[in-house]
């Protein structure tokens, strides 16, 4: 894993690649899905929060239409595109994010210069922490702020999604660019998707003597390939036949009959959402009254969900999950989009060795990679280092 550049560094290396100093440096996270897994594009409810794992990139504008782009991560070289020339179909690796946002906002009408640019960035990538968001919302933060061009949090999240829809080819929602951009320390992002209304609730796992364990896998898994956009049209055909906007619009009360009208498969696909968005507002709920230690049996519930109904864990989360609860986790749930990346583990800071060691060991037994595991923090969203 990459340290992350000081900010010194980062300028002087700016400075040596493009012969000028950076207009500024900005930063954004990666996030962890606390709960509500695949209920951001159902109109749904999510509760993420940023990492302290981030992306930062250092920017200079240029008096003409040339994007040059470098990263500290990644084999490519320098790169070059025009903003006048934005094409989906040229972009290759890391380069696809901060192009698509770019052309997102030319897509919104924003007059983007060309642009310097360098990037660092310590969140693991393919782990499912949001890294490409990551990026992306760096970019959108620094561009915003050197063209002046005013967009809310909001505008940007709605920016980053088009870019990642469009021009990544992921069909994902909102969720994980909310937490980047919206995010703060100690707090995770109750986000509604329907009208991107947040709240900040407390998640202080360390005050409560507990520690926030993710697991990563080393299983990858890609949003812009075949699993995720078929969970999406499941999801969207139960809500044509129950003949609502959203299957935010079905409640828990509505399951019975719907079970009557929908296929086996695309049922079980509408209960996961329907059952996780009452996940999220009861540990929302749990962790305003009682706090993080209430939270493990609904952590529990929405794994056995995404195994279960929505099919989207894998053997390797799974057994991430089973034993870090069996040597002591209070609730552990994959995050993310699923099909691979991590899991996550809420853990008294006094187990923590214990999940550890038998999480590797079970991994060791199975045949499989070793996992990577590590703790992270609620930390603040994106913004302007200097
Ligand atoms: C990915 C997507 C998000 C969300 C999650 C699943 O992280 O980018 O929009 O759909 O999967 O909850």
């Amino acid at each position: 894993m990459s340290v992350p550049a000081g900010i010194g560094e980062l300028r002087s290396r700016f400075a040596s690649v493009f012969g000028a100093a950076p207009d500024g440096l900005w930063q954004a996270p990666g996030r962890v899905n606390l709960i509500g897994e695949h209920t951001d594009y159902n109109e749904g409810y999510v509760l993420p929060f940023a990492i302290d794992r981030t992306a930062r990139v250092a920017v200079r504008v240029r008096p003409d239409s040339t994007v040059r782009m470098l990263s500290t991560f990644g084999n490519q070289g320098l790169t070059h595109a025009d903003t006048g020339a934005l094409d989906p179909a040229r972009a290759r690796g890391w380069t696809k994010y901060p192009l698509g946002v770019l052309w997102a906002l030319e897509q919104r009408g924003l007059a983007v210069p060309g642009l310097d640019l360098l990037l660092d960035s310590d969140v693991p990538r393919g782990a499912g922490l949001s890294s490409s968001h990551a990026i992306e919302c760096a970019v959108i933060v620094a561009v915003n702020d050197l063209t002046r061009a005013g967009l809310s949090a909001q505008d940007m999240v709605l920016a980053t999604q088009r870019a990642e829809n469009d021009f990544v080819g992921a069909p994902t929602g909102i969720m994980d660019q909310s937490a980047s951009l919206r995010g703060a320390a100690g707090r995770a992002v109750f986000l509604d998707c329907r009208d991107q209304a947040v709240r900040l609730v407390p998640f202080d796992a360390e005050a409560a003597g507990l520690v926030l364990l993710v697991i990563d896998t080393k299983v990858s898994h890609s949003h812009a390939s075949g699993g995720y956009a078929a969970r999406r049209a499941s999801c969207e055909l139960g809500a044509e036949v129950l003949g609502v906007r959203a299957l935010r619009d079905v409640g828990l009360s509505d399951l019975e009959e719907a079970s009557g009208l929908l296929d086996a498969e695309t049922f079980r696909r509408v209960r996961h959402v329907v059952t996780e968005n009452d996940r999220v507002l009861r540990t929302v709920e749990l962790l305003e009254a009682s706090g993080p230690r209430a939270i493990g049996a609904l952590l529990d519930d929405s794994h056995a969900s995404m195994r279960d109904d929505f099919e989207i864990s894998c053997p390797e989360l799974d057994l991430a999950v089973e034993t870090a609860r069996h040597a002591g986790a209070l609730g552990a749930r994959m995050t993310g989009g699923g099909f691979g990346g991590s899991a996550i583990a809420l853990t008294p800071a006094d187990a923590e060795r214990a999940v550890r060691d038998a999480v590797g060991r079970a991994f060791t037994q199975a045949g499989y990679a070793a996992p990577d595991i590590f703790p992270v923090r609620p930390a603040a969203g994106a913004l302007r280092l200097a």
